[in-house]
C-alpha cells in the first residue's frame, strides 16, 4: 500500500457517503474512478439515496459490501461502525443533499452516515447537489458557513442546467473534479513558501496590426504544470502567451503577446523567485519591423525579414544567484543528446524533452511523454495525459530543487 504524500490516491482509505438526490447516479462513476486510481473505497448510503441508485451497483463498483443501516447486526458483526469511522482517512459525501447538510450542521446522528461523520476524526469533504433555490436559501447557506467553520471542505457546487429544468448553482461537481480536489488534499506541500515564475503558451510576433507570426502551442502543458506546482504549495505566477485556457485556481496569471513582452514580464518578477520554469513556445525570431498599417498585397514575392528574439530562459539562468531553472526542449531526432546539450549550453538545472513529429506527443495533443534530464541523472516519464505528466514533472522538479538547496542527490 502506498502512503506517499504525493497526491496519489493509491492505497488511500476513503469512506464515500451517498445521500438522496438525482446526482447520486454520478456516485457510481466517482466510485469507479476512485477504484481505478487505486483507492480503497467503502460506501455508505442513506435511505433516500437508495431511491436513486441501488446498493448493489455501488457494491459491484467499490468491491466491498455497501452499508445502509446503523442497526444492522449482520454488518456490525463485520467492521462495526466505529471501526469503519476509524478506518477512513477521508470521509467524502457526494452528493450531499440540503437535508444531509442540515443534519450534519446540527450534529445529528440519526442514521449510519451522520453517525460516522461524528465518529470519524478523518477530514470531512462534501460535494453538495441540490436545486439552485435550495442552495441559495439562507438556511442552507447558514449551515454551510457553520460547516466551513468546523473545517468541513465544501467542493463546488457547479453552476448550470439542473435536472429540475432550472439553471444556477447547485449541480454536483463532476467526479473528475472531485477526485482532483481530493488528490490535492493528500499532496504534501513540499513547495510551500516557494515563489515560481512559469512561462506558457505561444508568442505572437506582430507583422502589422492584423497579422502575426505564431505557433501551435496550446499552453496545456505549462498550465497543467502551473496547477501541479501550486498544488505542492508554491506561489505560482504564470506568464502566458495567448491561450484559450482558464488560469488554474490559485495561480496568478499575466497575459502577454510577444516574446519581448514575455521577457519584460518575467524579468519584472524574477527577483527573489526560487524556481523558473520556461514552458512557453517562444518565437525565436520576430519581424524586424512592425508595419504601422495593414500591409497591402502587391505583385511578386513578399519578403519578411526576421531578427532574433532574446532567449528568456538563457537570460534567467545567467542571473547571478538566480532561481532553479527548468527548460523544455522539443526535438524531432536525437532527443537525449540534443536535450543534454541544451541543459549544459543554457546553464539549466533541469530540462524536460519531448519528441515531436510523427505520432509522438507535443503541440495540440492531450498526451505527452517526457525525458527529463538534470546534471546528475535522468528519468523517462512515459506517455500519459498532460495533467498526469505535469504532476510527475512537478514532483521531480520539487525533488531536484530541494536536493540542490540541501546539496544532496535524492
Ligand atoms: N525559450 C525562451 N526564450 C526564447 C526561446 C526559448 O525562454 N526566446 C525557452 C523555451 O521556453 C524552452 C526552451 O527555451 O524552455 C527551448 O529552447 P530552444 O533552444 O529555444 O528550443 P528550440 O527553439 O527548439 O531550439 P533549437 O531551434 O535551437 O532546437
Amino acid at each position: 500500500m502506498s502512503t506517499q504524500a504525493d497526491g496519489s490516491l493509491s492505497g488511500r482509505r476513503l469512506l464515500v457517503g451517498v445521500t438522496g438526490g438525482i446526482a447520486a447516479y454520478k456516485s457510481a462513476h466517482l466510485v469507479r474512478l476512485l477504484r481505478t486510481a487505486g483507492a480503497q473505497v467503502r460506501v455508505v448510503m442513506t435511505a433516500a439515496a437508495q431511491s436513486f441508485i441501488t446498493p448493489l451497483t455501488l457494491q459491484a463498483l467499490s468491491g466491498s459490501p455497501v452499508r445502509t443501516r446503523l442497526l444492522d447486526p449482520g454488518a456490525e458483526a463485520g467492521m462495526d461502525h466505529i471501526e469503519l469511522a476509524r478506518w477512513a482517512e477521508r470521509v467524502l459525501v457526494a452528493p450531499a443533499s440540503a437535508h444531509f447538510l442540515a443534519r450534519l450542521a446540527q450534529g445529528l446522528a440519526d442514521d449510519l452516515l451522520t453517525t460516522l461523520c461524528l465518529a470519524s476524526a478523518a477530514p470531512l469533504w462534501v460535494a453538495p447537489a441540490m436545486n439552485q433555490q435550495m442552495w441559495r436559501h439562507p438556511a442552507t447557506q447558514d449551515n454551510l458557513a457553520l460547516l466551513r467553520r468546523r473545517s468541513v471542505t465544501i467542493l463546488g457546487p457547479a453552476e448550470g442546467e439542473q435536472a429540475c429544468g432550472e439553471s444556477g448553482p447547485g449541480r454536483m461537481l463532476e467526479p473528475e473534479a472531485i477526485i482532483a480536489a481530493l488528490a490535492d488534499g493528500f499532496r504534501a506541500r513540499t513547495l510551500e513558501g516557494c515563489r515560481v515564475v512559469l512561462t506558457a503558451g505561444p508568442t505572437r510576433e506582430a507583422i502589422d496590426p492584423v497579422r502575426f507570426v505564431g505557433n501551435r502551442s496550446s499552453g496545456r502543458m505549462g498550465y497543467a504544470l502551473a496547477q501541479a506546482l501550486a498544488g505542492f504549495g508554491a506561489a505560482v505566477e504564470l506568464v502566458s502567451g495567448p491561450s484559450g485556457l482558464e488560469p488554474p485556481a490559485g495561480v496568478t496569471r499575466v497575459v502577454v503577446e510577444s516574446a519581448l513582452e514575455m521577457e519584460t514580464a518575467v524579468m519584472e518578477r524574477i527577483e527573489g523567485c526560487d524556481l523558473f520554469v520556461a514552458a512557453a513556445a517562444v518565437a525565436d525570431y520576430r519581424p524586424e519591423q512592425v508595419a504601422p498599417a495593414k500591409i497591402k498585397k502587391s505583385e511578386g514575392v513578399f519578403t519578411l525579414r526576421l531578427v532574433r528574439n532574446p532567449d528568456i530562459l538563457a537570460r534567467v539562468s545567467a542571473l547571478p544567484g538566480g532561481p532553479f531553472t527548468v527548460g523544455f526542449a522539443a526535438e524531432t531526432e536525437r532527443l537525449e543528446e540534443q536535450a543534454r546539450a541544451k541543459l549544459v549550453g543554457k546553464g539549466l538545472d533541469m530540462i524536460a524533452a519531448n519528441q515531436v513529429g510523427g505520432t509522438e506527443g507535443g503541440f495540440e495533443r492531450e498526451d505527452n511523454a517526457l525525458l527529463v534530464l538534470w546534471r546528475g541523472g535522468q528519468r523517462l516519464l512515459p506517455m500519459a495525459p498532460k495533467t498526469e505528466i505535469a504532476e510527475q514533472l512537478a514532483r521531480l522538479i520539487a525533488e531536484q530543487y530541494h536536493a540542490q538547496a540541501t546539496g544532496q542527490d535524492p
